[in-house]
Formats: structure tokens, C-alpha cells, sequence
């Protein structure tokens, strides 16, 4: 049984907020990366549940698990991303640039995927073990997934190393005389 706790991860907290835009951008890559290895391990057990043609009552809780995630860790460090990449997005100008623009856009939380899955799983509840049902709630479950994963992706491929290639290189210095 898995206890319900509201606790605040590292994940979303701001304990790592750094003040320095390297290490910021670093700190978001340690998110992404246990963010990905929840995302994969919840798209195996859907993938799984899905080939067993397993019952909603086995489907539900890994939704609600995913959910939780997006709700919980995915959708407060988006908000983190917004809050401190974009001050520097627009100081280096990338923020003019159409690729950059089409990442930044996506940003602004999971709300859409989270209300999606959640009104899935409603359905689910009502509609208990109806494959129909089930194959459904699992296709956007996996989908929900795959947005956020190609999202992560995006930023890991083009966004960070584009802004890395637009700070400042070393830690400040005082100039020599
Ligand atoms: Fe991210």
C-alpha cells in the first residue's frame, strides 16, 4: 500500500536554486533525469498492462501514480524552468529565436495532460472494465509520456547547450590592471 504524503521533493523544492545560470542549468538536469526514470518506469508498467489486457482495477493505480508525478514533481519544475530560464533566454536574445520559442512555449506546466488523465481516469472509474475504456486511458497515459519525455529531450538537445553557448564562460574574475 502506498502511503499518500505531500511531501516536498527535491524535485520541486528550490533548495538547489542556484544562483549561478550553470549550475541552475545543471540542477535541472539532475531533475530530468529522475524525472525520466519515472516516466519510463511508469510507461513500462502501462506498456505491461497493456499486453496482459490487465483490469482497470490494475490500471488505475498507475495512473493515479502518473498523475501524481505530473501534479506533484513534472509541473513545479517546469514552473522553475519558466522562472529562471527565461531572464536569461531573454538577456542572451535566444528568446527571439524560433526553435527556442517553440521549446519555451510547451513550458508552461502539464495543466492540459493533468486534466486529460485525470478525466480519463474518471471515465475509467465509471466505466470499470470495459477494454475500450482501458485501451483508451492507457493510449493517454502513454501519450501524456511521450510528450513530456520529447519535451525534457528538446531542452537536453537544444535549449540548455544553446543558453550554456550564450553565458558568460568562466566565473568572473576582477579585471587585471
Ligand atoms: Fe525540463
Amino acid at each position: 500500500m502506498v502511503e499518500k504524503r505531500r511531501k516536498c521533493s527535491s524535485v520541486s523544492g528550490d533548495r538547489g536554486l542556484a544562483e549561478e545560470p550553470r549550475a541552475e542549468i545543471e540542477a535541472l538536469r539532475e531533475e530530468h533525469r529522475i524525472l525520466l526514470k519515472e516516466l519510463r518506469r511508469l510507461d513500462k508498467s502501462l506498456a505491461r498492462l497493456s499486453l496482459e489486457r490487465a483490469e482497470a482495477a490494475a490500471v488505475i493505480p498507475v495512473l493515479e501514480s502518473l498523475h501524481a508525478l505530473l501534479a506533484d514533481r513534472i509541473h513545479p519544475h517546469m514552473l522553475r524552468e519558466r522562472r529562471t530560464l527565461r531572464p536569461l533566454l531573454r538577456r542572451s536574445g535566444l528568446s527571439r529565436e524560433r526553435e527556442i520559442r517553440t521549446i519555451i512555449a510547451g513550458d508552461d506546466g502539464v495543466e492540459k495532460e493533468c486534466r486529460q488523465l485525470k478525466r480519463a481516469l474518471q471515465r475509467l472509474k465509471r466505466e470499470a472494465d470495459e477494454r475500450e475504456a482501458i485501451r483508451r486511458v492507457i493510449a493517454i497515459g502513454e501519450g501524456v509520456i511521450e510528450v513530456i519525455i520529447e519535451h525534457v529531450h528538446r531542452e537536453e538537445r537544444i535549449l540548455f547547450p544553446r543558453l550554456e553557448e550564450n553565458l558568460p564562460s568562466a566565473p568572473s574574475r576582477p579585471p587585471r590592471a
